[in-house]
C-alpha cells in the first residue's frame, strides 16, 4: 500500500494540501502586500503570501521583483558563496533527470580520495578565495555504505573546517540518525556545519515518476525518508540547512512554493537557520527532463518566495547563465558558481565539467572566482569569498 503524503507527521509537522489554504489566497490581495518592511510578518501566512504574489498577474514581474528586491535590501551580507565539491559520481539510486543514477552505463565513475580532495580544497581556498564549501555524493542503499559515506563526508568535513573555510555543507541524500552520528562524531555543534537534502519535488505523484517506486530498492524513492532527514539533523543539535525544489519536475508551481514554505516554516519555528534552492533542470547524460519554466515564469517564482521569506537566503547556482545571474541576483542571499563533475576545480583555469563523468552541464563554466567578482562589483557585499581587494596576483604568488 502507498503511503499517504498526509500521513507523514514529523514533529507534529504535516505537508498542507495545498487547497487547504485557497479561502486565504483568495482572501488577499497581492498589490495590497507588497510594502511590508522585512521584520514585519504578513496577514495571511508565508505560504498564501507567495500563492497569492504567484497568482496575481495584475502585478507584473517588474512590481514583484522591485518589491521582494525593496524588502531584502538591508539583509547582511547580501550574498554568501558556497562551492560545490563532488566528491564522487557513484550512486545507487535512479532518479531519472540525473547523470549520476545508478543505470546510466555511459557515465564514467570517479571517486576523489584524501590527496584529491586536500588539493581541491586548497584551489578553493587559495585560488578562488571562496569560504564556503559543498561536498556531494551519490546516495546509497546498503547500511555499511550509507555509514562509510557519512564517516568519510564528516572527514572531509572537518578537514575544511581545519583549514579555515567558514561555512561547510554536505549533500549526500536523505540521513538516518545513526548516519548523522557517525557524521556528527567529527564536528562540535557549534561550528557551521550545515546540511542540503533538496525534497526535488512535494508532490508525492511527480516525486515516485521521478525517482522510482517506494517499494523499489532505490535508496532516493523513499520520499518520508527524505522530507524527515531535515527534523533528525536538528535533533542532533545542527542548525544550517538548505532546502529546496528541482525546478522542472512538477508542473504547478504554485502547490510546490505552498509545500516548500510550509516545510522551511516549521524549519524555521525548531531554530533552524535555512536557505532555499529552486535549481532549475540542466541537461545531463542520458537523462529525461520534464517541463521547462521559462525564465519570465522562473524570475517570478524566485520573487514570490523571495518576498514570503526575507529571512531564508535563496541560492543561486551555476546551472544559470551570466546573463540570468545579472537579472535574479538581487532576489538572492547565496551565490553558488562551480561545477558538477568529480574534482573538477584547477589551479590555473576554468573547472572540468565533462557530460561522461558530471551530473549535469552547468550553465556559467567561468571560473568561480569569476561569477563571484562580478557580482561583488556590482556593488553587494559578500560572505565566505575573500578575494583581495587589491593587488590579487600577489596574494597568489607562494599559495
Ligand atoms: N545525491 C544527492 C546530491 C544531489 S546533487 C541527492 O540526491 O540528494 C544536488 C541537486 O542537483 C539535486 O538535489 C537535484 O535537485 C539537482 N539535480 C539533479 N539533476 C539535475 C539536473 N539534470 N539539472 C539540474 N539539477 C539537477
Ligand atoms: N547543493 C548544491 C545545489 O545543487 C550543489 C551546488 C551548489 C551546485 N552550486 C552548484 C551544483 C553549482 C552544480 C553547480 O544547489
Ligand atoms: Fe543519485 Fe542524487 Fe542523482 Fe538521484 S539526484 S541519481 S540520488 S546523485
Amino acid at each position: 500500500m502507498r503511503t499517504d503524503l498526509l500521513d507523514i507527521e514529523v514533529n507534529r509537522f504535516r505537508l498542507p494540501e495545498p487547497a487547504s489554504i485557497s479561502a486565504e489566497v483568495a482572501s488577499a490581495r497581492a498589490r495590497d502586500l507588497l510594502d511590508l518592511p522585512p521584520d514585519q510578518e504578513p496577514p495571511i501566512s508565508r505560504a498564501a503570501l507567495a500563492a497569492a504574489l504567484w497568482r496575481d498577474r495584475s502585478v507584473t514581474n517588474e512590481e514583484l521583483v522591485a518589491a521582494a528586491e525593496r524588502r531584502l535590501a538591508t539583509r547582511r551580507p547580501q550574498i554568501n558563496a558556497f562551492v560545490p565539491l563532488y566528491t564522487t559520481n557513484h550512486c545507487d539510486s535512479e532518479c531519472k533527470m540525473c547523470g549520476m543514477r545508478k543505470g546510466n552505463p555511459r557515465l564514467i565513475r570517479k571517486y576523489a580520495g584524501k590527496k584529491e580532495l586536500e588539493e581541491q580544497l586548497e584551489i578553493l581556498y587559495y585560488h578562488e578565495y571562496v569560504r564556503g564549501v559543498i561536498f556531494l555524493t551519490g546516495e546509497y542503499q546498503d547500511k555499511y555504505a550509507r555509514l562509510s559515506t557519512a564517516f568519510r563526508i564528516g572527514w572531509a568535513i572537518r578537514q575544511a573546517l581545519d583549514m579555515g573555510f567558514q561555512r561547510v555543507h554536505s549533500n549526500i541524500g536523505s540521513m538516518e540518525s545513526d548516519e548523522i552520528e557517525v557524521l556528527g562524531e567529527w564536528v562540535g555543534r557549534d561550528e557551521p556545519v550545515g546540511i542540503a537534502v533538496f525534497q526535488e519535488t512535494y508532490d508525492h505523484d511527480s516525486y515516485r515518476r521521478f525517482m522510482g517506486e517506494e517499494s523499489s530498492d532505490v535508496p532516493k524513492a523513499d520520499y518520508a525518508r527524505r522530507l524527515s532527514t531535515f527534523d533528525r539533523w536538528i535533533d542532533n543539535g545542527f542548525r544550517h540547512l538548505n532546502a529546496g525544489v528541482l525546478v522542472g519536475l512538477h508542473d504547478n508551481v504554485e502547490s510546490e512554493l505552498v509545500r516548500l514554505i510550509a516545510h522551511v516554516t516549521h524549519l524555521r519555528r525548531r531554530g533552524a537557520i535555512v536557505d532555499v534552492s529552486l535549481p532549475r533542470m540542466r541537461p545531463a547524460s542520458s537523462a529525461h527532463n520534464n517541463t521547462w519554466l521559462d525564465d519570465d515564469e522562473y524570475l517570478r517564482m524566485m520573487a514570490a518566495f523571495a518576498y514570503s521569506c526575507p529571512d531564508q537566503r535563496l541560492v543561486l547556482s551555476s546551472r544559470e547563465n551570466e546573463q540570468f545571474q545579472d537579472r535574479s541576483v538581487g532576489l538572492c542571499g547565496v551565490v553558488s558558481p562551480g561545477s558538477p563533475d568529480v574534482a573538477p576545480y584547477q589551479r590555473d583555469g576554468a573547472p572540468l565539467n565533462d557530460e561522461e563523468s558530471s551530473q549535469f552541464i552547468a550553465g556559467d563554466l567561468r571560473r568561480p572566482r569569476e561569477t563571484l567578482l562580478r557580482v561583488r562589483d556590482g556593488g553587494r557585499d559578500m560572505g565566505f569569498f575573500e578575494y583581495p581587494k587589491e593587488n590579487p596576483l600577489v596574494a597568489e604568488v607562494g599559495s
